[in-house]
């Protein structure tokens, strides 16, 4: 074959492998948009929303930066580990098997989209209906067949896993791992302006599952903790919240209201450490002023989050959504 020849036999195979991709690509996407919605119409009902969040956060938080050049999964991350049994059963996970459950029927519905995009989906679309910023990230995730390895989630109280003696040396230490600077920490952290904690999950609270185990803002089973006022049921009462109005996704956590409601709110070691430590404190003080600036900095690290370790199999280095 001549010089030429081959030059366009090559030029030939990259086009159709290009339009393959792009078709593949395209329906990707398609039922990527169809799940969003259907997630969306789950979340209105149910309102899981901090639960897929929590999901999506410890799917991917797992990841170890100084593995990255270990052939992938080694390095753990966004990679729908989570949906195995062994990993559910790591202590930091307690509860998140509901959330997984949630999910899998819409796994099934569409199923060509991997259990790595649809937590992270899931996670996204949660945050953005709650009244949280839009978290554009890629999709296109490749699954993990394993479960990953314990220990790389952050504790809420010492004694720290990490042999840490305070909470802001602890979240540094696990955060850094990630690849997270003091400001993305307090930016995540943020994220504790809705959910709940739960005595049967973590056990950092005495407030446990239903009605009689919850707080004056998580006891009744109908009201408005919402952030477009839609009252109805909460879901599963029960638990203890960081802020009063747990469903909505707002920069109220940085306001601290657990200082009026004591008794009614939680607040965990490593909270108290983004007011009290020097490095955390002035992002701490900077959100709670500016709304947009959290909104800003939570949607930016929120989505750096999700793609952590993540393989992207889908189009040229997967498909932004
Ligand atoms: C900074 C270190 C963190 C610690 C020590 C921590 C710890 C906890 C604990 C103990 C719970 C209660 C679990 C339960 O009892 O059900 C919880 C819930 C939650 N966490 Fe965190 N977390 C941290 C960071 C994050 C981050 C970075 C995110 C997301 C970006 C996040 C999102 C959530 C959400 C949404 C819930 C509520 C889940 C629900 O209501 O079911 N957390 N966290």
């Amino acid at each position: 074959m001549s010089a030429a020849r081959r030059v366009d036999a090559v030029a030939n195979h990259l086009h159709a492998a290009a339009s393959v991709n792009a078709v593949d690509a395209a329906a990707y996407a398609s039922d990527l948009r169809a799940m969003k919605m259907d997630i969306e119409r789950f979340l209105d009902e149910s309102n899981a929303n901090p639960i897929m969040v929590r999901l999506a956060w410890h799917d991917a938080g797992t990841y170890d930066a100084s593995k990255a050049h270990m052939p992938w999964p080694r390095a753990q991350g966004a990679n729908g580990s989570i949906r195995h049994e062994s990993e559910l059963a790591h202590g930091a996970n307690a509860g998140l098997v509901k959330a997984i459950g949630y999910l899998r029927p819409l796994k099934e519905k569409y199923a060509r989209v991997s259990w790595a995009d649809a937590i992270q989906l899931a996670g996204a679309t949660a945050i953005e209906h709650a009244g949280g910023p839009r978290i554009p990230m890629r999709y296109g995730r490749a699954d993990a067949e394993v479960g990953a390895m314990e220990g790389n989630l952050p504790d809420a109280e010492a004694p720290f896993g990490d042999g840490a003696s305070d909470a802001a040396t602890h979240l540094r230490n696990v955060f850094g791992r990630m690849g997270f600077n003091d400001r993305e920490i307090v930016a995540l952290s943020g994220a504790h302006t809705i959910g709940r904690a739960f005595k049967e999950r973590s056990g950092t609270t005495n407030h446990g599952y239903g009605a009689k185990n919850g707080t004056k803002f998580t006891g009744c089973p109908y009201m408005n903790a919402r952030a477009d006022g839609k009252e109805g049921s909460i879901g599963m009462p029960g638990g203890a919240s960081w802020t009063r109005r747990w469903l909505a996704f707002d920069n109220s956590y940085f306001h601290r209201e657990k200082l009026t409601d004591e008794k009614d709110l939680i607040w965990l070691s490593t909270d108290d450490a983004l007011v009290t430590d020097p490095g955390f404190a002035p992002h701490f003080k900077r959100y709670a002023h500016d709304q947009n600036a959290f909104f800003y900095d939570f949607s930016a690290a929120f989505a750096k989050l999700s793609e952590l370790g993540s393989r992207f199999v889908v189009g040229a280095s997967g498909i932004v959504l």
